[in-house]
């Protein structure tokens, strides 16, 4: 980043609380709004500032948090927060994590501020840089200031000091500006700082908050700089605000692909994540969620309800009332209403998996349908075939899974069982009601349905006086539908 010339920068995400107000076994900052964990947010954030370390400091359920850190943000530097309570000790413990002659600009951010954005934390930057102050803390007038600790100024606007909720007086807690929980210091004045605050305060934790009045006193410039989108410096705390803040994180992420060129029917009950990528002129119907890394083909149309989780869509594909796991739909095809794609299917161009249709581990080739009716399991079928209504493939002796091959250009029957293993040549045909239990060769017909048999007048003899026998005598009277058996 060049604003920061020759200075070095430090990026600390406090994630150390408990989360108390969340009342979950899972830890705060790991609660996901759209894709990704709250601290995955925060982190991403950090991340793009070019800072020489990214300092998450965690402490509650270390044993979920730090494996997440470590498997996506493998440079960056976590901090241990010891026994001692309160966000200030959390930013001791992270000055300790970093070499003690580091020199230069300490951000700090929180883990459970998923909104804010590089170029607010730029700017905020830039602005305790060209000032040269010993501290800059990011505020927000807020209609409703509850439960944020007060900027208390003096008369003349200049910053005095932060006053927590629970320690404000009647007055203070009438102050609409607000600490934002995000600040950018001097690293040494803030280790001196630190050193001097202490918890009388109602929570009997070391607040960071008393670092700005700690570095006034000691005749340092801090100053407040108001944020202009509220929003960007929401934090959470409990599952009320977790769900305003994913609507609104939602309406962002809807908003810009509709200015990207992606048509939305209704972005209120339309769902995206941030990792999902979407191309130009597809259509979203109402409730669509598109998770993860779903990749959506241009000009394809998807909804309404559908729920499409690390799934790639092609151009131009149809996808209605369907669920989809780990799958590829290619361009052109068609799925729904009412399929489900397990992991591994992957459908080609212009293929259809349709109605009632449940699909697992399943390559289906270009322009082949299976339109009604089945389960594809464990199974690889050619280009241009159709798989008749009613088809299961048996792909479970109640051991093992077993593959089943089908070739191109394949006609089966309706009400077909494919024991697996087995494999149909192509060009193949097998007839309605099949239980295919042996390979069937290029261009065969397989048939093993016993031959019918019609008995004359059962109903009549065996179910005398029903409606039906009374059907059926008064069709011989009248005759109609005489069979020839
Ligand atoms: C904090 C601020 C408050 C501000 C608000 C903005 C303090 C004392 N108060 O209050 O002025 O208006 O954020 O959102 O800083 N954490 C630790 N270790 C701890 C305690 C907390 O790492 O010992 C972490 C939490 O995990 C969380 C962050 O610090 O990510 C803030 O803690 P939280 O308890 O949510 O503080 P607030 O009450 O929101
Ligand atoms: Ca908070």
């Amino acid at each position: 980043m060049n604003l920061m010339g020759e200075q070095h920068l430090a990026v600390v995400v406090l994630a150390a609380g408990a989360g108390t107000r969340m009342k979950s076994n899972k830890p705060k900052v790991m609660h996901e709004i759209a894709g990704l964990p709250l601290l995955g947010h925060a982190l991403a954030t950090a991340s793009s500032l070019g800072a020489s370390f990214v300092v998450p400091v965690i402490r509650h359920q270390r044993e979920v948090i730090a494996p997440y850190i470590e498997a996506f943000y493998p440079n960056a530097v976590i901090a241990d927060q010891d026994e001692i309570p309160g966000t200030g000790r959390a930013v001791e413990c992270a000055l300790d994590a970093i070499p003690a002659d580091f020199k230069g600009a300490v951000v700090v951010t929180s883990g459970d501020v998923p909104l804010l954005d590089v170029p607010t934390l730029e700017g905020l930057i830039d602005a305790h840089l060209s000032q040269g102050v010993a501290a800059t803390v990011l505020t927000a007038i807020l209609d409703d200031p509850s439960g944020y600790g007060r900027v208390v100024r003096t008369s003349d606007g200049s910053f005095l000091k932060i006053v927590e909720d629970r320690d404000a007086s009647k007055k203070q807690l009438e102050i609409r500006e607000v600490n934002a929980g995000v600040y950018v210091f001097d690293a040494e004045h803030l280790r001196t700082a630190l050193g001097r605050v202490g918890s009388h305060n109602a929570q009997g934790e070391k607040y960071l908050t008393d670092v700005a009045a700690e570095l006034l006193a000691e005749g340092f410039e801090v100053q407040g700089i108001p944020v202009t989108d509220n929003w960007l410096v929401a934090g959470i705390n409990d599952r009320v605000q977790l769900a305003e803040v994913t609507a609104e994180l939602n309406r962002r992420i809807c908003e810009a692909w509709q200015l990207a060129g992606v048509t939305i029917l209704d972005p209120s009950s339309t769902w995206i994540d941030v990792t999902a990528e979407l191309g130009q002129d597809v259509t979203l119907l109402p409730g669509t969620y598109l998770r993860g890394m779903t990749k959506i083909g241009p000009g394809a149309t998807v909804g309404p309800e559908v729920v499409l989780v690390d799934t790639e869509v092609g151009a131009g594909a149809t996808v209605i009332k369907a669920h989809a796991t780990g799958s590829r739909i290619g361009a052109g095809a068609s799925v729904g209403p009412f399929s489900f794609l397990r992991p591994g299917t992957d459908l080609g161009a212009d293929g259809k998996i349709g109605t009632f249709v449940e699909t697992k581990n399943a390559k289906i080739g270009a322009g082949s349908k299976v339109p009604h009716l089945s389960y594809v399991g464990d199974a690889e079928i050619g280009e241009g075939s159709n798989i008749g209504a009613g088809t299961i493939f048996a792909n479970y002796d109640g051991v093992n899974k077993h593959r089943s091959k089908i070739g191109s250009h394949v006609r089966t029957g309706s009400d077909n069982v494919f024991v697996a293993p087995i494999e149909i040549g192509d060009g193949a045909y097998t007839a309605a009601g099949t239980i295919v239990r042996r390979d069937v060769a290029p261009g065969e017909l397989a048939m093993n349905v016993a031959p019918q048999r019609n008995l004359a007048d059962w109903v009549i003899q065996k179910r005398p006086g029903s409606a039906a026998a009374n059907a059926a005598e008064a069709a011989k009277a009248s005759g109609k539908n005489s069979s020839e058996n």
